[in-house]
């Protein structure tokens, strides 16, 4: 896998950043849709203000077709922690990406309504033709999307229990607000089905989820090891998020 370290985290979102507009302008310049799979989270939120920027500055994102990676279950979409909800405000309600190119996630579907909406959904990427560049963050425990420890390499768009760290961690935006205990999440399968994979991590609590991630063994214990085998992933890093990687260390 393809590792890229930043000296700052500023540079790793606008480099990211400056990578999806040229894949939107190369696909505009054939007559072809960008299909994007969007992550939320901490991680990605500068290289969304990169391309609200880039947009005020006459880039279009007319022929951009989004789909969300995940939601928590139960969430009502205008909760200020429904991940629709962050994906609309920090990124596609500024630009001027057409809202039936949209996709994301009902998390207020009642539960019989979610194992079919997952199948709609899988199509939706299907018939987009499949995902161009997927956007992922990854948790303390190895998860991308909420795929936890155990999540199967072939897994696809699902409702899945969170792990308690992936709640632990949540309990910090929720305040006094419980974490649902369940989140729909595309699948690893999903994932790895994407042309191009960055996989994003930035500070001191990421590092040593990504040495095993991307230095250990490939196993459902660490679900980001799973990307290890993508023909086309990348890991853009900041120096701190990487200083207990093997492979480049000596580049420190
Ligand atoms: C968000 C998502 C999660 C986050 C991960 C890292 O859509 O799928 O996997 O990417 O939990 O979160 P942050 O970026 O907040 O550290």
């Amino acid at each position: 896998m393809d590792i890229r370290i930043f000296s700052t985290a500023n540079e790793l979102s606008a480099f990211t950043a400056q990578e999806i507009i040229e894949l939107v302008r190369a696909r505009k310049s054939s007559n072809r849709t960008c299909v994007l799979g969007l992550a939320a989270g901490a991680t990605p939120v500068a290289v969304y203000q990169n391309l609200v920027r880039l947009h005020r500055q006459g880039q279009s994102f007319a022929n951009v077709v989004t789909f969300n990676l995940d939601e928590f279950y139960p969430m009502p979409p205008n909760s200020p922690h429904s991940f629709s909800r962050f994906m609309r405000e920090n990124f596609l309600n500024l630009v001027d990406l057409d809202p039936a190119n949209i996709h994301e996630f009902d998390g207020s579907l009642r539960n019989h309504g979610v194992a079919e909406f997952c199948e709609r959904y899988g199509r939706a990427i299907a018939g987009a033709g499949g995902i161009d560049l997927q956007l992922l963050g990854i948790g303390r425990n190895g998860h991308i999307g909420f795929n936890e420890p155990g999540a199967a390499r072939t897994s696809r768009t699902r409702l899945v229990n969170l792990d308690t760290v992936t709640r632990r961690d949540a309990r910090d935006s929720f305040g006094a607000d419980e974490v649902p205990h369940q989140a729909i999440t595309m699948g690893i399968g999903s994932i790895l089905s994407a042309r191009r994979i960055l996989l994003l991590a930035v500070g001191r609590h990421k590092t040593a989820i990504l040495a095993k991630a991307l230095d250990g063994a490939v196993t459902d214990k660490v679900p980001a090891s799973f990307l290890q085998k993508h023909p086309c992933a990348s890991a853009y890093l900041d120096r701190t998020a990487a200083e207990r990687l093997a492979r480049v260390n000596q580049s420190l």
